[in-house]
């Protein structure tokens, strides 16, 4: 079985001693690099790294970082390199425990950066601050949840039966007996919540419910929004289960979906559907720099706008939103919660707003820094106003795409139109999923599903050098029983997303080069065998143990 192990491990040494092909264009970029950050332990082998990676039972997120030469792609949260004037601010962070400088000028950058009907009117805070998006996910939930429970009661206790059958399918499997007596549940509807929000969403007793549209889901790759909510899917929902539905919702841009853009145009049709049903609508913003950027390259109407104007314009659809910092934030911790003044969602529950200061306080610290260092407001409030220059944008984006062109042009299968922070190495494509005459489904190489062989690419690549993350049929996949229940609707991807400001185009380059050993000798992947992980185990992809098969 190491025999794959060390062909690899020959090919990628083939790779590292090949004279390297001259870069074939000059890509001008917006900044110059002032700090360097040398690693703590001696470059290894690719041998080495394979001990390593063994002595870590193949989990991406046990590999010690400074042991990673290439190019460390997990994740683009928290990863980015802060800018010298973001340094610079840490030194002047005001440390008081009550209403600190940097609280104050945030407060102004989050009125700046997203608009004026963001503002604070009355003396109670519409702000709320969090070490990171989660923590403002489970405040929010948890205190809006509590309001709703106590609040009316569902009066029908079955679905109606006018709801669209696939929905019903949907919701139905969600459905925990044991939370939702009765049939008192409620439903967020979302173009895709991301896996914290759903568990957050979940975890108080609601059901989280993604409407991907069409065009995503038949995966066309010209349409320019992939990320968009399936306003179809929407509007029967709200006609049947209107009481059902406390809040509706989008991801920009959609990371699950492949780091999607929403339109404009879809976010005007929610937002028209919060009006028409009266719901409160709110915008998970992780990345809203980033969407905006993508609006003003294909929408009808935003070429002549600047990426503030479209942000504002954006969000002023919006009741509220919560965002984690560590993305379009450009910093590497925080996380934030916005109400809007005037909003439905305050008008509606005004009492939000106090009682989510009490949970803060209990949770976080005082709403003047929450969980956060008076350093790193005004380091975040800086990454606020860089995050909109159309010179990093067309960057870091074009930084992006020019990565995934690259793998593209190795003939290796990519989710396109190539997202926003990161791309998605579809991994049924990879190893040649395809359905027989007779409806199964096969693979071309000798593949089952339950060898997660994106786990073993993803350790093969730690190897090599580079590390990038399966999210797929393992990480959102089910063991029940002992059976593998792959995720439903189906998603096999690897992905790498591209930290803000970390690294140069030769270094993703390189990965792209690593990418390519393994695609050209896809028959050669191993199989991995689950050690610790193939029972209940929650969020199993964070703790699971593999080793090397067949
Ligand atoms: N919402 C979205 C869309 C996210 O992508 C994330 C995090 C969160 C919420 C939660 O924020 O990590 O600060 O608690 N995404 C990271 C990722 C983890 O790698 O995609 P957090």
């Amino acid at each position: 079985m190491s025999d794959k192990v060390d062909f690899f491990i020959r090919k990628f040494q083939e790779l590292y001693d090949r004279e390297p092909e001259h870069a074939r264009y000059y890509c001008p970029r917006p900044y110059r690099n002032a700090v360097v950050r040398f690693r703590h332990c001696r470059m290894k082998t690719c041998e080495e790294r394979r001990q390593i990676v063994e002595a870590n039972h193949l989990n991406v997120f046990f590999f010690p970082s400074c042991e990673i030469p290439g190019c460390d792609l997990l994740s683009d949260s928290g990863t980015t390199t802060m800018t010298t004037e973001q340094w610079s601010l840490l030194f002047l962070g005001d440390e008081a425990y009550g209403s600190n400088e940097g609280y104050f000028e945030l407060k102004e950058q989050i009125v700046e950066t997203f608009g004026d009907s963001w503002k604070q009117e009355k003396q109670a805070e519409n702000m709320f601050l969090f070490h990171q998006g989660r923590a403002a996910e489970n405040a929010f939930f948890t205190v809006f949840s509590g309001m709703l429970v106590n609040g009316k009661q569902i009066q029908k206790t079955s679905l109606s039966d006018h709801l669209d059958p696939v929905l019903r399918e949907r919701i139905e499997k969600k459905i925990d007996t044991r939370a939702t007596s009765e049939g008192q549940y409620f439903i967020v509807p979302s173009n895709s919540h991301f896996d914290t929000t759903e568990a957050n969403i979940e975890n108080n007793r609601m059901i989280p419910l993604n409407l991907r549209c069409d065009e995503d889901m038949n995966k066309d790759e010209t349409y320019p929004f992939r990320g968009n909510m399936n306003i179809r899917e929407l509007r029967n929902l709200l006609e049947n289960e209107r009481d059902r539905v406390p809040l509706l919702y989008l991801t920009i841009t959609n990371n699950t979906g492949g780091g999607q853009p929403v339109s404009m145009a879809n976010i005007k049709e929610v937002k028209q559907m919060s009006d028409e049903f009266d719901v409160p609508f709110f915008i998970d913003a992780c990345r809203f720099a980033e969407n905006s950027w993508f609006m003003k390259q294909r929408e009808e109407g935003f070429r002549d706008k600047c990426i503030r104007e479209i942000v504002h314009e954006m969000f002023g659809y919006a009741d509220g939103f919560h965002i984690s910092f560590k993305k379009d934030g450009l910093v590497n911790i925080g996380g934030g919660l916005v109400l809007k003044e005037g909003g439905r969602m305050l008008q509606k529950y005004p009492q939000l707003r106090s009682s989510l200061t009490d949970y803060q306080i209990l949770t976080e610290g005082h709403p003047t820094y929450g969980g956060m260092a008076g350093r790193d407001l005004k380091a975040l409030a800086e990454g606020l106003r860089t995050v909109v220059h159309m010179d990093y944008l067309d960057f870091r984006i074009g930084q992006v795409k020019r990565f995934g062109d690259r793998l593209k042009a190795f003939h290796i299968p990519v989710v396109t139109p190539i997202g926003g922070h990161a791309v998605y190495i579809d991994m049924d494509e990879f190893l040649g999923r395809y359905q027989t005459s007779d409806g199964d489904y096969k693979y071309e190489t000798d593949t089952k599903d339950e060898d997660f062989k994106g786990i073993s690419f993803s350790a093969l690549l730690l190897i090599a050098g580079h590390r990038f993350c399966e999210l797929g049929l393992y990480v959102f996949g089910k063991n029940r029983e002992g059976r593998e229940i792959p995720p439903d609707p189906r998603a096999n991807l690897v992905r790498a997303a591209i930290p803000r400001l970390a690294y140069e185009d030769q270094d993703l380059l390189a990965a792209a080069e690593a990418v390519r050993v393994l695609y050209d000798h896809r028959d050669r992947i191993p199989a991995v065998e689950v050690l610790y992980g193939d029972e209940r185990l929650t969020l199993r992809h964070f703790k699971s143990r593999f080793r090397f098969g067949e």
